[in-house]
């Protein structure tokens, strides 16, 4: 069981990185991004749970082109805030990709071990197009070789959470992302 903390002795571990105006810009640039890339053309957009949650939200209205939305869970076991490097496929998508662009929409690439797994899945079922778009990314960390298309912003080597990003399943409704400071 979780020991019962007080809200401030929670948030007095926060310290705010990126604003919440900062990323509601960032998210009409990107929705701007997809459209002028599909031209019209409907897409997929596929949000990796639970972290893209909140993302995928934002996202998925800012972009104007034909949109359907679906998801998978894919965690990554962490040991406190340092992944061990285990991934595994939790929750499916919902349908056939091969007749679709899909566009994988997710939090944070960080080794990018959890991405590179998903991407070379959903591969080899003959998307007619696959880019990957995160918020976040920390390419000081990078384990395997993987770059999104399309990036919102680069991050140094801190433990984020907010906006969709926990630690310790809590923080995700932070409207805003802020490093991790710990006790
Ligand atoms: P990767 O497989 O190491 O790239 O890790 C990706 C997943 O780990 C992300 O989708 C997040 O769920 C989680 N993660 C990585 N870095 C952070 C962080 O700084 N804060 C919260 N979660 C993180
Ligand atoms: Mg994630």
């Amino acid at each position: 069981m979780k020991p019962i903390e007080s809200p401030e002795d929670m948030y007095s571990r926060v310290q705010v990185m990126i604003t919440k105006e900062e990323i509601a810009d960032a998210v009409v640039k990107a929705g701007k991004e997809i459209d002028k890339l599909y031209d019209g053309r409907p897409i997929l957009l596929v949000s990796i749970l639970k972290g893209a949650f909140v993302f995928m939200a934002d996202l998925c209205r800012a972009v104007s082109v034909p949109c359907e939305i679906g998801f998978m869970c894919a965690k990554s076991y962490y040991e406190g805030t340092v992944s061990t490097g285990i991934v595994k496929i939790t929750m499916d998508l919902d349908r056939d990709v091969s007749n679709y662009h899909v566009v994988i929409v997710e939090d944070i690439i960080d080794t990018g071990r959890t991405l590179h797994d998903v991407a070379k899945m959903l591969r080899t079922r003959k998307p007619l197009s696959l880019t990957i778009v995160t918020l976040l990314d920390k390419p000081d960390r990078r384990l395997v070789e993987l770059t999104a298309d399309y990036s919102l912003f680069t991050i140094p080597d801190k433990f984020v959470v907010g906006y969709g990003l926990d630690c310790g399943e809590y923080y995700r409704n932070l409207p805003y992302i802020g490093e991790y400071i710990g006790e």
